[in-house]
């Protein structure tokens, strides 16, 4: 895959790494923005490229389906009988560069089962807590990164399972300065929620990670040989959503008429958000307000909101629209959506 742009975000994130971990940072972003391609191509070919040397761990919470607390932390670790500190002073003593990047925390595997038998999850963490130390005595700097943070929000232990895992982000970061935590998530709500949350008031930072601009559209696309024409209408119908980026090119590839791959993808999007609207047309009063929301965006390509109301709750759920809680707007997911939203109203004169 080829990897575009984004050197102003990864001199940013670079910036981060270098300090001393003080806070968590949050990664957010519109669907498909491209937060997790960067923070691989970050892992994986800058990170390494560094006079530092750096042990990244990357945890997909996708990756499982995470319902409890034993599937959380087994979705931390990765079976591995080969011991990590042992591999670093092989390669130390041979003088051979090497490169710690990993899925998941390497544990063997009767470690991880007594883990899972305590049924405690401070007991895993204390095992995070010291690899990491070990990991610094070595001079290598620990980075966890969770994927889809958003996928635990609603699990509950007791308590709820996320506030666990934030007072041991918070203790990583903030107290012990050990390990930089990176969360990522495409889940506005869930953000809004985290950015509102008493108990991570200057202890979290939040990175906004957005579409492509205006001028890196044209320099990718002109490098693939679209007119200008062409250029002008795929920002018309895509703004700089990487992923239809990448797929407008991939029809070009293939001789597509490319106005005509714009208004094929474009009745895709209004069907399928009319599909999502309209099941809701049997609650009158729920369907007006949703309704009146998105006639919102027949003039505008964002506004200002207030509070998270049900029926913005729910359009954000369906990934139609985005809130960035920092700025308190909301957008249409992408450019697409909003071209759909517009054309889903005028269909059906609702
Ligand atoms: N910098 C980039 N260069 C090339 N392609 C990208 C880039 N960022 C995103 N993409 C494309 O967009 C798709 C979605 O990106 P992804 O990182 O999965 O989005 P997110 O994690 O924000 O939802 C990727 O699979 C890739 O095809
Ligand atoms: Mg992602």
């Amino acid at each position: 895959m080829e990897f575009y742009n984004r050197e102003k975000e990864l001199r940013d994130l670079l910036n981060i790494i270098r300090q001393e971990p003080n806070m968590i940072t949050f990664i957010y972003g519109p669907i498909n923005s491209g937060k997790t391609v960067l923070m691989y191509h970050l892992v994986e070919n800058i990170l390494p490229r560094q006079e530092e040397r750096y042990a990244t761990f990357y945890i997909n919470l996708r990756q499982y389906y995470v319902t409890d607390q034993d599937s959380f932390i087994r979705v931390l670790f990765n079976l591995s009988e080969e011991d990590i500190f042992t591999k670093v002073r092989e390669f130390i003593s041979k003088g051979i560069s090497f490169v710690l990047n990993y899925h998941g925390i390497p544990i063997k595997e009767s470690l991880l089962e007594k883990l899972l038998k305590r049924r405690e999850i401070n007991d895993a963490f204390e095992f995070l807590k010291n690899f990491f130390m070990k990991l610094k005595r070595n001079n290598i700097k620990p980075i966890i990164i969770f994927d889809e943070l958003q996928v635990i929000k609603d699990i509950k232990i007791n308590e709820p399972l996320i506030y666990r895992i934030f007072n041991f982000f918070i203790s990583l970061t903030k107290e012990l300065k050990l390990c930089h935590v990176f969360a990522i998530t495409s889940d506005s709500t869930f953000i809004e929620r985290i950015y509102n949350e008493a108990m991570l008031q200057d202890r979290a930072r939040y990175y906004f990670v957005d579409d492509f601009d205006g001028e890196t559209v044209e320099r990718i696309l002109r490098s693939k040989g679209f007119s200008d024409e062409e250029v002008d209408m795929v920002w018309e119908y895509f703004g700089g959503k990487p992923i239809h980026i990448i797929e407008v090119i991939q029809a070009k590839d293939m001789r597509r008429d490319i106005r005509e791959y714009c208004e094929d993808i474009l009745e895709e999007r209004k069907n399928w958000i009319s599909e999502v609207i309209l099941q809701k047309e049997d609650d009158k009063e729920f369907f007006e307000k949703v309704i009146s929301l998105l006639k919102k965006f027949l003039h505008e390509d964002t506004f200002k909101y207030e509070k998270i109301t049900p029926e913005l709750l729910f359009l954000v759920d369906k990934n139609i629209l985005f809130v960035d809680p920092r700025k308190k707007l909301v957008k249409p997911q992408s450019k697409l959506n909003l071209l759909a939203i517009r054309n889903f109203l005028k269909e059906f004169n609702v």
